[in-house]
């Protein structure tokens, strides 16, 4: 798919991110979308600057990368449409932990589109970071550990902890064939197969190893600027460094499953033997563990 020759493309960073001058979101030609799918695939999170959609060409022009879902914890600003959901600094919107968007949900969405409406004249600004790169760069036994194991997920920094899905660890995009590592520090609670304080030392360690500055990008905004990344394959983080408003609006694109991207042989871990002061470590994943195995029986033909 050929680029329109107008536009531009800049380069940001060796791992991702590219900013796209030329395209003109409130009126996209069905090659402009097919570019722009290209492009973020290659570049994973885009930027184009000096778009000025309203609200409702804001969510028409996401509806062209899919089918748009609301956010399922914080409620959407009653003037714009359902689709957008707006966060604003003043109310405690700030996304100050590296996070993929919604991860305890099964089907996570699978790409965000962002509209910067106010920043800060200074700081306020967001890191992505390329988890095909964090992946790429573990050492052959720790990918290879890392490939055969699931997290469980959780939504408690929205409040509502009861909200979980479990994900493979390594995940394969879909559209790229490419393995991403799909844990983060937000929304990721606990590996499936390990003991607590084994997943609490890898956890520890694979969060940590994303944000390793050589895999990221970090953007500084400029009001009506226009992101799109691809949450299959990144993770993002806002620095909260600013005095004063930010605000934002963010359309979702339904997700998809995860795919892992290894074989999934082990077992989820069953503590032995009888319950003791310690068994409060593994109480979340063996109450999610049990509760799912009961709707899956319930959900049996009989
Ligand atoms: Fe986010």
């Amino acid at each position: 798919m050929a680029m329109p020759q107008h536009w531009k493309t800049v380069r940001l960073a060796g791992a991702l991110g590219a900013e796209i001058h030329g395209p003109d979101v409130r009126n996209p030609t069905p090659d402009d979308i097919a570019a722009l799918k290209q492009l973020l695939l290659e570049h994973l999170v885009l930027f184009l600057p000096d778009q000025a959609p309203s609200p409702r060409e804001h969510v028409a022009f996401a509806r062209h990368f899919g089918p748009l879902e609301g956010h399922p914890n914080l409620s959407s600003d009653g003037d714009l449409p359902p689709e957008l959901f707006q966060l604003k600094a003043s109310q405690g919107g700030v996304a100050d932990e590296w996070h993929t968007d919604l991860t305890f949900q099964d089907q996570p969405s699978i790409l965000s589109i962002l509209r910067m409406v106010k920043c800060p004249e200074v700081g306020g600004d967001t890191m992505w970071s390329s988890l095909y790169a964090a992946y790429d760069e573990l050492s052959e036994p720790m990918k290879a550990l890392c490939s055969g194991l699931t997290a469980l997920h959780d939504a408690l920094p929205h409040n509502k902890p009861d909200s979980m899905a479990i994900h493979p660890v390594v995940r394969r995009h879909p559209e790229t064939g490419r393995e991403a590592l799909y844990v983060n520090e937000h929304f990721t609670r606990r590996i499936v197969e390990m003991r607590a304080e084994e997943s609490e030392a890898l956890l520890r360690h694979l969060t940590a190893w994303v944000q390793n500055p050589r895999f990221t990008v970090r953007y500084t905004w400029q009001p009506g600027c226009i992101a799109i990344w691809d949450n299959r394959c990144t993770q993002h983080f806002v620095l909260n460094d600013f005095v004063g408003e930010r605000v934002i609006q963010r359309a979702t694109v339904s997700g998809d499953q995860v795919e892992p991207a290894g074989d999934l042989n082990w077992q989820p871990w069953v503590r032995p033997g009888r319950l003791s002061a310690t068994s409060r470590h593994d109480r979340q994943l063996y109450f999610y563990l049990k509760n799912r195995a009961k709707t899956r029986t319930d959900a049996d033909p009989v």
